[in-house]
């Protein structure tokens, strides 16, 4: 394989030409300019409903189907029909979490973990108040930083309905053992959401192979705008009760999805998935759609790991530095390079805003992941000060990073 075309993949993104360091990546990433032009092309020509008899209404549809059809290569679905499309993750899982719930008795069990997001969390919690379900928390191993599959088999029984987990922690950034840990739910009887948006920027997400029932990401964390993404089982989102307008279409994914969509944005994501698209070109990949998304996938993780690596290193030098999750190099494919740190007398806030003060984009506190930043004995406000890289970032900028926050902790 070529090297990777760091300079050539730094010039497709207008803000990265800013004086900005983006290493705030887990919060959101930057998107490239053709997913600007394809928000601004469709504003201009396709502003309007569905379902019309004339052009600009012909667009929107086409750009609609286009968007499903994008995704499904992006996540390896059978088909569009199995993509939900909304307005951010959290709604969609708050959404189809209602019409799940309807399948299930008081009685019922639910697990959900104490790494995940809250994204993936009280949706669930909600839906088995609502539904009289009890709730099984599944923890994470404190020494591997994921959740092992002897942890889950314990929880597991004949009523157990559901099992919610990430793919890669928006915290830790460890990656689970999601296809073992699905098999395991699955044999138990149990549906199994994954949430991937931690993953998805960063790890293929071949939701065949993973075997799980739906798998949830966000496109603004993948290079693409503000937008909500739901792979479902097509036999499953045919069947669920639909929390819908009664006259909504009666076929998926259309009767799960509510009101007018966002069809600028839904160009910009289908132009996201075209990106990826283009990056497994550049690294010399032929073939189909999925194989140069695959390309990219696999140059854009050997990119990332030692910069990563190289990030973690230089943190664990820091006197009062402490890095919450996987620092060995040997386990790196375990990792996405989302690095979380406290330090001894340093608040994470305080930080964030001094390194922010200098161009250098990072975040701080829980970052919604509650129950993580619980477990860890975390300030629950202040939580972490977290630096997440994607492949459009440099050693150059892990410099950066690390030459401020040395002179901020002297
Ligand atoms: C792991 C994880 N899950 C869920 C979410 C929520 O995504 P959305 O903003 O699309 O609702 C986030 C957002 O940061 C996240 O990191």
């Amino acid at each position: 394989m070529q090297s990777f075309p760091i300079q050539l993949v730094r010039s497709r993104f207008p803000a990265l030409a800013g004086p900005a360091a983006y290493l705030d990546n887990p919060g959101g990433t930057q998107v490239s300019q053709p997913v600007v032009d394809a928000v601004a092309a469709a504003m201009v020509g396709a502003a309007s409903n569905l379902g019309g008899h004339f052009k600009a209404s012909n667009d929107a549809d086409a750009i609609w189907v286009r968007a499903h059809d994008a995704m499904a290569e992006m996540l390896g679905a059978r088909s569009g029909r199995e993509v939900l499309l909304g307005q951010a993750m959290t709604m969609l899982t708050f959404h189809i979490s209602r019409s799940l719930g309807r399948m299930w008795a008081p009685g019922d069990e639910i697990i959900v973990t104490r790494m995940d997001h809250e994204g993936n969390v009280a949706p669930w919690i909600r839906m088995a108040e609502d539904r009289g379900l009890t709730v099984r928390w599944l923890p994470f191993n404190r020494d591997t930083w994921r959740i092992e599959p002897a942890d889950l088999a314990p929880l597991l029984n004949e009523r157990t309905r559901l099992l919610a987990l990430n793919y890669a922690s928006n915290l830790t950034g460890s990656i689970n053992p999601v296809a073992e840990l699905t098999r395991l739910a699955k044999s138990a009887g149990a549906l199994v959401y994954v949430d991937g948006v931690q993953s998805v920027p960063h790890v293929r997400a071949d939701v065949e192979a993973l075997g799980c029932d739906f798998l949830a990401c966000s496109s603004y964390k993948f290079f693409g705008p503000h937008l909500g993404v739901l792979w479902g089982r097509e036999a499953l989102l045919s069947e669920l009760v639909p929390y819908a307008p009664r006259c909504a279409t009666p076929v998926p994914p259309g009767r799960h999805e509510l009101g007018t969509p966002q069809t600028e944005l839904l160009a910009g994501l289908a132009a996201s998935v075209d990106y990826f698209v283009w990056l497994g070109e550049q690294v010399g990949a032929g073939g189909s759609r999925p194989q140069r998304i695959a390309a990219a996938y696999d140059a854009a993780t050997s990119y990332e790991m030692p910069i990563g690596q190289h990030l973690i290193d230089e943190l664990r030098k820091m006197p009062g530095v402490t890095v919450h999750g996987i620092t060995d190099a040997g386990q790196q494919k375990h990792r996405v390079p989302t690095v979380s740190i406290t330090h001894a007398q340093h608040r994470s806030e305080a930080l964030a805003k001094a390194l922010g003060a200098q161009g250098i984009n990072v975040w701080s506190g829980h970052n919604y992941a509650f129950e993580l930043a619980r477990t860890l004995g975390l300030d629950e406000n202040d939580g972490v000060l977290r630096i997440g890289l994607a492949h459009y970032n440099t050693v150059a900028e892990v410099d950066r990073v690390i030459a401020s926050l040395k002179s901020l902790l002297a």
